[in-house]
């Protein structure tokens, strides 16, 4: 065992005693939901409880490439809601832009396409967005990129982009990893960054998508691993030194926080 209990104060004890100088952390939707941003699983609030009336064959179809094709009106009705601008980032996002500030950030693996990330201010190099982001658009023939403030404008207005290259008319996509896509080749590239890890956190993550969710079990299994989720998701819970802190992340964080001695650092950062 590496840790001394099952218990975020062990945890605190063990980055503060210089052993977790790689730290891992792993994201999804729910780092967000404090954000206003609806995730996508949660029974009543998650988008694919609420997408009834798009009128889809199933709610994953909204993020189909083959679907898509031939519809991508729900496409853009969801777009329209959760496009960047509108949304600040939480108090886990700032706390992982600390944990980089310290010089103890590894990787940041996120699977949200939010773009709050940049917006806390974790540096570039240390976001891997493995479900891409809104940050950028192509045409989904040609490739050709398409222009953000259009692009801003076709969201807004509930319209959908074609492309304005030399008469191809081809849809417009954000550069967002569909179902019957592959990751981004950062993704693969980094992947090793995960075995490096000497302490994982996993935030706000059903772990239901592969490959994402297959990260965690990446880290050798001495590698304390802890979880900030309102349940708890794929093999966390597992290990002898996996810690288990169900409920709201942001209370997780601040707890965490607490115990590390840097909860008034946290809090300054989040209010801005
Ligand atoms: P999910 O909606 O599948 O899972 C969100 C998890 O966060 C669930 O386990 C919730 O219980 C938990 N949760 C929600 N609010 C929380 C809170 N305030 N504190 C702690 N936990 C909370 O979202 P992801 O795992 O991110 O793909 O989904 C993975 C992928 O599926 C997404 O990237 C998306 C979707 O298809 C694309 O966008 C392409």
């Amino acid at each position: 065992k590496t840790l001394s209990s099952r218990s975020l104060a062990s945890v605190a004890e063990y980055i503060l005693s210089g052993r977790a100088k790689r730290i891992v952390v792993m994201t999804g939707a729910g780092i967000s939901t404090a954000a206003g941003i609806p995730d996508f699983r949660s029974p009543d609030t998650g988008l694919y409880a609420n997408l009834a009336s798009l009128d889809l064959p199933e709610p994953e179809a909204v993020f189909d490439l083959g679907f898509f094709k031939v519809n991508p009106r729900p496409f853009y009705v969801l777009a329209k809601e959760l496009y960047p601008g509108n949304y600040h980032p939480t108090v886990s996002h700032v706390f992982v832009r600390l944990l980089a500030e310290k010089g103890l950030l590894h990787q940041l693996f996120t699977q949200n396409i939010d773009c709050l990330e940049r917006e806390a201010g974790i540096p570039a190099e240390k976001i891997i967005e493995a479900h891409g982001s809104f940050a950028s658009q192509r045409c989904i023939e040609c490739k050709t990129e398409f222009d953000a403030g259009k692009m801003r404008e076709f969201v807004s207005q509930g319209e959908v982009p074609r492309c304005e290259d030399g008469g191809c008319k081809g849809l417009v996509k954000p550069d967002i990893v569909f179902f019957g896509e592959q990751l981004p080749k950062a993704f693969f590239d980094r992947r090793d960054m995960a075995e490096e890890a000497d302490l994982v956190l996993v935030m706000g993550t059903s772990l239901q998508v592969h490959p994402f969710a297959g990260l965690v079990d990446l880290a050798a299994e001495r590698v304390p691993r802890v979880l900030f989720n309102l349940e708890r998701v794929g093999s966390m819970g597992c290990q002898a030194d996996d810690v288990l802190a169900l409920g709201d992340c942001d209370e997780g964080v601040r707890r965490l926080a607490d115990e590390l001695g840097w909860r008034e650092e946290l809090e300054e950062k989040w209010r801005g």
